[in-house]
């Protein structure tokens, strides 16, 4: 199946809101700069700033047969070189089937196409083993952890940052 990007529509909010259904869900995939319940009023800012002229965030929705199956965002510096890549995460239905690594291929195709792009990174929580493995299976290196960061419930959890820089994903290019 062949996925493609479009940019993320007000329309699906509501289709992405019901792949994560619990607070722990939420936390899980987009960290805790979201509100609990999902807020339509923060997606909708965060839907304009990929429409402004001083681009800072992009929000993407992955497509495979004309559905939305997947989502992510970007937080674009271009002082530092640097996209964070955040809010990663498919469709329930669609997860273990192997999506991961062609979704990754795209995210990582949409970042590096800007020149000025040195670096991309991302947190993810350390017991996220699936997206782990997606990410170091696109290139990703572990660079550290910031411990016990996240309190939820009883728990608390910890926090990995990865990364990956524009020599290491040419060189994993020309492999290819
Ligand atoms: C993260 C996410 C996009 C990964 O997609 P997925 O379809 O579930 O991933 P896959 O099933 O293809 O698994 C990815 C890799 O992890 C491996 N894997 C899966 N479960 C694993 C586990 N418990 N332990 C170790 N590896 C595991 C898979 O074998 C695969 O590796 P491979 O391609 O080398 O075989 C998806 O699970 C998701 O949307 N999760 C909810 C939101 C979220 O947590 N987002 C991440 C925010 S940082």
């Amino acid at each position: 199946m062949t996925l493609k990007l479009r940019k993320f529509e007000r329309r699906d909010m509501d289709e992405l809101f019901s792949w994560f259904p619990t607070e722990r869900d939420v936390l899980q995939w987009a960290g805790a700069g979201l509100s609990w319940p999902l807020r339509k009023g923060e997606f909708r800012k965060l839907i304009k700033e990929h429409r402004g002229d001083t681009l800072i965030r992009e929000v993407w929705a992955v497509e495979a047969q004309n559905r939305m199956i997947g989502h992510f965002q970007f937080a674009l510096n271009k002082r530092l070189r640097t996209v964070g890549i955040g809010r990663i995460g498919l469709a329930p239905a669609a997860r273990g089937h192997g999506h991961a690594r062609q979704m990754m291929d795209l995210v990582l195709e949409c970042a590096f196409s800007r020149e000025w792009v040195h670096r991309v990174d991302l947190l993810v929580y350390s017991h996220n083993e699936s997206a782990i493995r997606a990410y170091q299976n696109a290139g990703f290196v572990l660079e550290g952890t910031r411990r016990e960061s996240t309190p939820i419930g009883g728990e608390i959890w910890d926090t990995h940052i990865m990364s990956l820089l524009r020599y290491e994903f040419d060189k994993r290019t020309e492999r290819e």
